[in-house]
Parts: structure tokens; C-alpha cells; sequence
């Protein structure tokens, strides 16, 4: 079992990781500046508030709590806003990041896994996505984050650090028991703001019906976060193993429309799902679904909630215990 900083680990994926982390055996340290994470999310004790851009601070804790891995959380997520102030991408995303791997080296820290997204494919050439598809982000957000892989493919290379980047698709769902869910302030994610409309009776808005998609709507491959959080799990002490690194893609392998899942929604909380129809939203991409084979193989993770119906389920609890 290994002592382990997880940083931004007050946000939404972060705060699962953290819960299956302890759940396995592993002792945690969560550093989070709070700017958009939820201290109610994180255990009482292993909190430390700091910004990731201050190097000295993160080293210390780093060394007094004597970590032997990261997992890199902490940056912001929304691509709309990127597009409006890209240079707060650059400044939280990749400066936090600069300064995160400049206090690993103080600390002689070197095995880290770290959260990349789909949104490095950018419009990809073919789906299902493997690994090896062109890097070409269509937004600041993903800019931000290829960034940070390529510095650490660097650190990899001239470092010694042992790296794994985990692409994620949609990351979606809930864990109730735990307390645990998806609450951003804005919200823009597909199924918290489904559920939203159930509850209020205020409709969704559907983001284009003339796509080339079977039923002329986005396809996207949502992925249970409880699921994602096991991925990390598997990634660090793969690392922590002496096992090599690399980038990974973290989906289910299949897809679904923004139809199916108000369908879904309709199904699991036996209400009408309320929605109308917009005009396309910018950058979306027709069809994002991962091929996650290369995880699966190397790693020997599965997703195991999978389900749709499982992981609006998952939500929808939450949803109700946490109002909308
Ligand atoms: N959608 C709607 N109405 C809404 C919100 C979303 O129709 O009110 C549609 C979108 O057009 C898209 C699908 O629902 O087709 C999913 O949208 P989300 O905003 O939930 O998720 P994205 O696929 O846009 O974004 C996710 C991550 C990003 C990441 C991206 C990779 O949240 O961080 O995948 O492309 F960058």
C-alpha cells in the first residue's frame, strides 16, 4: 500500500479516486486549492489548501507526508470558458502543472498519473479512437491539457519520471453511498442537466438533431466514474510496480445519443424528461467513443458500469439527494 497525493482531489473525479483509493488500502493526501472543488468532498484530515503554482508548499508536503506517487487531478474543465479567457487555461492548467512537476523533482518524487481527456483527438479521423490517432485539440481546454502530456512525455524522456496519461471520455455518474457525485457551478454536462429538467420541469435544450448520427444527435461514450476512479487505481500501482507508462484512453467502447439518453432518463426515473431543440453547439464533435483496448490489455482494468441505465441511475440518486 503506498502513500499518495492526489491533487484536485476536492473536484468530481478527483473525490472517487480518493474514495477507492482509501477503499484499496491506500493512504491519501489530497492537495486542492478549492477554487472549484468542494472541501465537503474530501475525508476530514487529508486536506491541504494549496495552489498548485506554489512549488515550495507542494514539495514540503510532498516530502513531509513522504508520497511516493501523484495522480494530477486539479485544472479547470470547461471548454466554452477556454475559448473566452484561454489564458486562464494556460496560467491554472499548465502553470499549476509546470510547478506540480518542478515540486515532485525537489521532492524526488517520480511516478504520476495524470487526467488528459478525449478532447486531445480533437474531430478524430476514425471512431472508435485508439490511442495512436492524431493529437489535435480543437479548443483551449484541450490545448491545455496535450500541453502537460507533452511535458511529461518529456519529463519521461530527460526526467526518469514514469507517467500515465488516462484520456478520458464522458465521465458521468455517481456514487450516493459515498456522498459522492457530479455538481459543477455552471453546470454544462449532458446528464446532471437532464436530470435538472425532471426535477424542475425547466427543458434541457438539445444541442443539434442534423448530425450524421443515426438518430441526428451527438454520440458520446459515457463512462461511470466509479469506473474511471478504478482506472487510476490500476494506473498508479502499475506504476508504483515498476510497470512502464504511457497515454491511455479511458472509455466504455460504446456510444450513445443525446436521445437515448434523455430515454434513459425517462426510463430510470419514470418521468417525462422535458426538452427542446437548439442549434448545434460549437466544436461538438459528431461521435467521440473510445477504443479502450490498450487499458484493458495493459492494465487489466473493465469498465463493470457500463450500463446507461446504471449510470443515470447512479446520478439520479444523487440528484435527488442533492437537489438539482
Ligand atoms: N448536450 C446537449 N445539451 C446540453 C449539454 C450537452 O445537447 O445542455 C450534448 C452535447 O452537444 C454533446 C453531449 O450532450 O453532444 C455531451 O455533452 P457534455 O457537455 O456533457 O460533454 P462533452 O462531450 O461536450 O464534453 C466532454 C467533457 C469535456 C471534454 C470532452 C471531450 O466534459 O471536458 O468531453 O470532447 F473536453
Amino acid at each position: 500500500m503506498a502513500k499518495i497525493l492526489v491533487t484536485g482531489g476536492a473536484g468530481y473525479i478527483g473525490s472517487h479516486t480518493v474514495y477507492f483509493l482509501r477503499k484499496s488500502g491506500h493512504s491519501v493526501i489530497v492537495a486542492d486549492n478549492l477554487s472549484r472543488g468542494d472541501r465537503a468532498n474530501v475525508p476530514e484530515g487529508i486536506l491541504r489548501v494549496v495552489d498548485l503554482r506554489d512549488t515550495a508548499k507542494l514539495a514540503s508536503i510532498l516530502r513531509e507526508e513522504q508520497c511516493e506517487a501523484v495522480i494530477h487531478f486539479a485544472a479547470y474543465i470547461a471548454v466554452g470558458e477556454s475559448t473566452k479567457a484561454p489564458e486562464l487555461y494556460f496560467a491554472n492548467n499548465v502553470g499549476g502543472s509546470t510547478s506540480l512537476f518542478e515540486a515532485m523533482q525537489q521532492a524526488g518524487v517520480n511516478k504520476l498519473v495524470f487526467s488528459s481527456t478525449a478532447a486531445a483527438y480533437g474531430n478524430p479521423q476514425r471512431v472508435p479512437i485508439t490511442e495512436d490517432q492524431p493529437i489535435a485539440p480543437i479548443n483551449p481546454y484541450g490545448d491545455s491539457k496535450v500541453m502537460v502530456e507533452r511535458m511529461i512525455e518529456l519529463l519521461d524522456q530527460y526526467r526518469g519520471f514514469h507517467s500515465i496519461r488516462l484520456r478520458y471520455f464522458n465521465a458521468c455518474g455517481a456514487e450516493p453511498e459515498a456522498g459522492l457525485g457530479e455538481r459543477h457551478d455552471p453546470e454544462t454536462h449532458l446528464i446532471p442537466l437532464v436530470l435538472r429538467a425532471v426535477l424542475t420541469g425547466k427543458p434541457v435544450t438539445v444541442f443539434g438533431e442534423d448530425y450524421d448520427t443515426p438518430d441526428g444527435t451527438c454520440v458520446r461514450d459515457y463512462i461511470h466514474v466509479s469506473d474511471l476512479a478504478q482506472a487510476h487505481i490500476n494506473a498508479v500501482e502499475h506504476l508504483l510496480n515498476g510497470g512502464a507508462g504511457g497515454a491511455f484512453n479511458v472509455g466504455t467502447g460504446v456510444g450513445h445519443s443525446v436521445r437515448e439518453v434523455l430515454s434513459a432518463v425517462e426510463k430510470v426515473t419514470g418521468r417525462k424528461a422535458p426538452y427542446i431543440s437548439g442549434p448545434r453547439r460549437e466544436g461538438d464533435p459528431p461521435r467521440l467513443v473510445a477504443d479502450s483496448q490498450k487499458l484493458q490489455n495493459t492494465l487489466g482494468w473493465k469498465p463493470v458500469r457500463a450500463d446507461l441505465e446504471r449510470i443515470v441511475a447512479d446520478a439520479w440518486e444523487f440528484a435527488q439527494r442533492h437537489g438539482a
